[in-house]
């Protein structure tokens, strides 16, 4: 047994009960009522970072969120990794149908149970216990490191992004390193090469100056969900085409060892979720392969409606206005920054609402995708240290989700991204009973550990 691995098994059940105690703080970023939670889970994380030793922890003020900052730069003649990772988490809802209560930190076989147990505190913690195992049993770190820890990620990251671009010389560093994503199975570790951006919409219709008699005004009177229906249909139909104009006109082809890669599926992913999903078929562009659905072509999606009336039992009421959540995946290899396609999106809602409605768009939150190069030093340590305790090569696949930090780091510090997560498909994430998995927890703060050894030894 190694010295990491013994000190590991010596402090396991604090390091779990470190993650607990963060995750029972509601850290919930899109909702203002949580406001003074998420600070308090910021606060938890600066502690975190004081008691592994790091150097100049404070949290960083913004017009959002709290930023959670620390370095240990220490390492003479070593490269920089700066460390990403995020504190908050997404809303609960629905409620009922959590098996234990969503903030109560609850161990169930081998998972632990609770938001933000994976995304992103389960996954984030991990990289401190491995930073604290190798200060403890090291007296030092084998590269330096700067961490950056946000409080808003599910909420769009605004202030992150104003950050990076007003201070990029405060995280000048040679590589990133972001613990936030999946891997395909525990027995198959994957790094990331490529995450898609992502814009998201609110589009509201008016029509009366109120809800009207149905039966009085049926026949004569607009009604907003109605034309809120038509757009949709007209911004992508039953075959899962996306009607916008310009959208592809700028599209380029993904090297063809990928596109073989997403043809043929060698580790059938699709039907993995498609299982998981409890879904007879799988729904989108039929002339696509799946892979290549979920991960570089633009995707467009409802997320609910508002207003109207939706309580048991009928109401005859035309509803004065309605409004519709939509968000678009935008793959890199789209060739479109979020706000080009946020115009494109902006310009075909207007030409399809109808003429007896006013209609408007706002957008809540928009992203970059990016692509990651496999070539870079530092994906060598990682790959190796995935290796070494997976027993097996890495997997590099695409991840469909978004990171839009990643992109902004890509475009403004110039340096590679490591996506090396240690998620499972099955974790449940922005869902009721997110979990993450304990024998990943630990697999993963040894695989952080070895891969910063490896990184500091060039490897
Ligand atoms: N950790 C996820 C991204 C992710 C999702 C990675 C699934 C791997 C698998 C991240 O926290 C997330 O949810 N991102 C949002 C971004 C948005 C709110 C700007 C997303 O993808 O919806
Ligand atoms: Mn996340
Ligand atoms: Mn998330």
């Amino acid at each position: 047994m190694t010295q990491i691995d013994a000190y590991i098994a010596e402090h396991e059940q604090r390091f779990l009960e470190d993650l607990k105690g963060w995750l029972r703080i509601p850290s919930i970023s899109t909702l203002p009522e949580y406001a003074a939670d998420v600070r308090r889970a910021a606060e938890y994380a600066a502690a975190q970072l004081r008691s592994i030793g790091l150097d100049n922890v404070r949290l960083i003020e913004t017009p959002g969120h709290p930023l959670v900052y620390g370095e240990w730069l220490k390492a003479a003649g070593r490269p920089t990794l700066l460390i990403y990772g995020h504190y908050d988490v997404q809303p609960v809802d629905p409620i009922e149908l959590w098996q234990t209560p969503p903030f109560e930190p609850t161990i169930r076989g081998e998972n632990l149970y609770c938001r933000g147990a994976c995304d992103d505190k389960g996954q984030t913690m991990l990289v401190f216990k491995a930073l604290e195992t190798l200060m403890a049993t090291e007296g030092g770190l084998p590269v330096n490191v700067r961490l950056l820890i946000e409080g808003e990620e599910e909420a769009g990251g605004e202030s992150i992004e104003h950050y990076v671009r007003t201070y990029p010389e405060r995280l000048s560093c040679d590589a990133v390193f972001i613990c936030d994503t999946h891997m395909p199975a525990p027995d198959l570790p994957a790094l990331i090469s490529g995450l898609r951006g992502i814009i998201y919409t609110e589009v509201e219709a008016r029509g009366a100056v109120r809800d009207l008699h149905s039966g009085t005004y049926g026949g004569i009177a607009p009604n907003p969900f109605h034309a809120l229906a038509l757009i949709i249909a007209g911004l992508k139909d039953a075959r899962g085409h996306i009607h916008i104009p310009g959208l592809y006109d700028r599209q380029r082809e993904a090297p063809p060892q990928e596109q073989r890669f997403w043809q043929e599926d060698p580790l059938h992913l699709a039907e993995t979720l498609r299982q998981e999903m409890g879904v007879p078929q799988l729904s989108g562009e039929p002339e696509y392969p799946p892979l290549q659905r979920i991960w570089a072509r633009p995707t467009l999606e409802v997320h609910g409606f508002v207003g109207g009336f939706s309580g048991e039992g009928a109401k005859t009421v035309i509803p004065a206005s309605g409004k519709v959540k939509i968000s678009m995946r935008i793959p890199p290899d789209l060739g479109l920054t979020a706000e080009e396609v946020y115009r494109l999106f902006e310009r075909r809602v207007k030409e399809l609402a109808p003429p007896d409605v006013e209609v408007s768009i706002h957008k809540i939150h928009a992203g970059e995708g990016v692509l990651v190069s496999p070539e870079a030093p530092v994906i060598r340590a990682a790959t190796a240290a995935l290796q070494q305790t997976y027993g097996r090569e890495p997997v590099f696949i695409r991840e469909g989700g978004s990171i839009p930090v990643a992109a902004l780091f890509n475009d403004i510090l110039r340096v590679p991204i490591v996506l090396m997560g240690f998620g499972l498909p099955d974790d449940n994430l922005h869902s009721p009973n997110e979990k993450y998995s304990l024998k990943q927890f630990f697999k993963g703060l040894r695989t952080v550990a070895r891969f910063l050894q490896l990184y500091g030894q060039g490897a």
